[in-house]
């Protein structure tokens, strides 16, 4: 038999057109509308078929001017007519709240519909029940919008990396912590000015405590660990601690110990199946790949038992990088309807099973004490001996000059001991009365 070109045409039956249906437009939605209307031509000459755009569906869509888009759109105020709509191929589904996003979701599938969703609390909290829901009706399922935007984690974790069996993932997820965090470190601004900042520039919101207390990255962290290590983690049981304490004097000592702070979260293999999983402002090295992540960038460190360390680091929200990330998730699904196919398992594991959680009080870890006292005579000696009577040892003591006598910050580094043990003795401390703040307690991270 000679040889012969063989075109896609005739390897595999691509459909005419695949035809959305987009509910929600706004900061994602209209960045994906117009990353279709940009690269629309150019990801049809990826897959081999045109995408059209159906239907698009927002509450106050008769108010919004669409006219850019350069095609006439027919609009809607109503998911319903979305998910109900026989042409439609995919739902997109970018409502953002989490009850309407569920019901969508859990519609579009029961009408046979193929979903991609960037809801994050969604994926996170009803993410295997939508996997076998989708399952069972062979359907697809695309979520990589849903942690880190548009820096493709998921994706990477999944495919290119499906052979890896991962030891650890450590994440920078949040872009609006990072920026404060960053900030407080590259022109000592204090918390207030750099979060006052991230909002002007739209980083965060109004009301920040989704973002600054660590919830929106739990959320991305419960993901990772479903598609790393196939282990489902119920959202509540992470342990999450925010950055609100975080003061630009915790950047100087930092600085000191050649360390500096970010939001991470990290989910570990640990001995007998069990999981380490969290999300906590850590001091990581400065050379670590992670501390060289600045602003409302996200970074992800995978540790796998033979590739070793892979990091990716981009973009983690925004509309149209966000859009890119849900038009991949078409790209994909259409892809697999053209090798007509279901779709691939979007958590990376055919099963999973409930992640048995290693609570971080047990971990003995080195640790950062930063006190804000009063000062005056015998204060370090009264702390000194609260530590010795919970043996632990302390590794050093810092304070940075010129500081105010009524209102003086020092830290003291304390040598590796049990979690719990620590917390215990810093309760203790808190109590003392010269103390005139709170103490901040942070782990030291030894990361790549
Ligand atoms: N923003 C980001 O950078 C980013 C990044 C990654 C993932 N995400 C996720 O993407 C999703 C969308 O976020 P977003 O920032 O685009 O939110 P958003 O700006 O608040 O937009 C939500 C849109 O949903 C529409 N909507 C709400 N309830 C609706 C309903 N019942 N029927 C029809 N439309 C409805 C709203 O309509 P009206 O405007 O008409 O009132 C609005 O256009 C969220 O799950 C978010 O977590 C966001």
């Amino acid at each position: 038999m000679g040889n012969r070109t063989v075109g896609i045409s005739e390897t595999a039956k691509r459909p005419r057109a695949i035809r959305l249906g987009l509910i929600g437009v706004g900061t994602v939605g209209t960045g994906t509308l117009r990353v279709l209307k940009e690269h629309g031509a150019e990801i049809e000459r990826r897959l081999g078929c045109r995408i059209e755009l159906q239907r698009v569906c927002s509450r106050t869509i008769h108010d919004k001017d669409l006219s850019w888009f350069g095609q006439p759109i027919e609009i809607t105020t109503d998911w319903k007519e979305v998910v109900g709509d026989p042409a439609i191929d995919i739902v997109i589904e970018l409502v953002g709240e989490l009850p309407t996003a569920r019901a969508i979701a859990f519609a579009a599938l029961d009408a046979g519909k193929h979903l991609v969703t960037a809801n994050k609390q969604l994926v996170a909290e009803h993410g295997v029940e939508l996997v076998e829901r989708s399952r069972a009706r062979r359907l697809s399922l695309g979520i990589e919008a849903t942690v880190a935007g548009g820096t493709p984690i998921l994706h990477a974790i999944r495919e290119g990396l499906a052979g890896e069996h991962f030891d650890a993932v450590f994440g920078i997820l949040n872009g609006t912590t990072n920026y404060i965090l960053t900030e407080m470190e590259r022109r000592g601004a204090t918390f207030r000015t750099a979060l006052a900042e991230a909002q002007q520039k739209g980083y965060a919101e109004p009301d920040p405590t989704f973002d600054v207390a660590g919830f929106d990255a739990r959320y991305k962290i419960a993901i990772l660990a479903m598609v790393c290590f196939g282990q489902a983690v119920p959202v509540k049981d992470i342990p999450t601690q925010g950055i609100q304490e975080i003061d630009q004097v915790d950047f100087a000592y930092a600085r000191r110990l050649d360390r500096t702070v970010r939001l991470v979260g990290v989910a570990r293999r640990q001995p007998r199946g069990r999981l380490e999983i969290f999300v906590r402002p850590l001091m990581i090295p400065r050379a670590s790949q992670l501390a060289s992540v600045h602003g409302p960038t996200n970074g992800i460190m995978l540790v796998g038992n033979k590739g070793g360390v892979t990091t990716l680091t981009g973009r983690g929200a925004g509309g149209e990088p966000t859009g890119v990330a849900v038009l991949s998730d078409v790209v994909e699904i259409a892809r697999t309807l053209a090798a007509g196919g279901a779709g691939a398992t979007p958590l990376g594991y055919a099963h999973w099973h409930p992640a048995r959680i290693v609570s971080p009080d047990e971990d003995v870890v080195a640790t950062y004490l930063r006190l804000v006292v009063r000062d005056r005579p015998g204060i370090l000696a009264r702390v000194c001996a609260l530590l010795a009577r919970h043996r632990i040892n302390i590794d050093s003591v810092l304070q940075e000059p010129g500081m105010p006598q009524r209102h003086l910050p020092f830290v003291m580094t304390l040598e590796p001991t049990q979690e719990k043990r620590v917390a215990k003795a810093v309760r203790e401390i808190s109590r003392l009365s010269f103390l005139a703040q709170k103490p901040v307690l942070l782990r030291f991270a030894d990361l790549p």
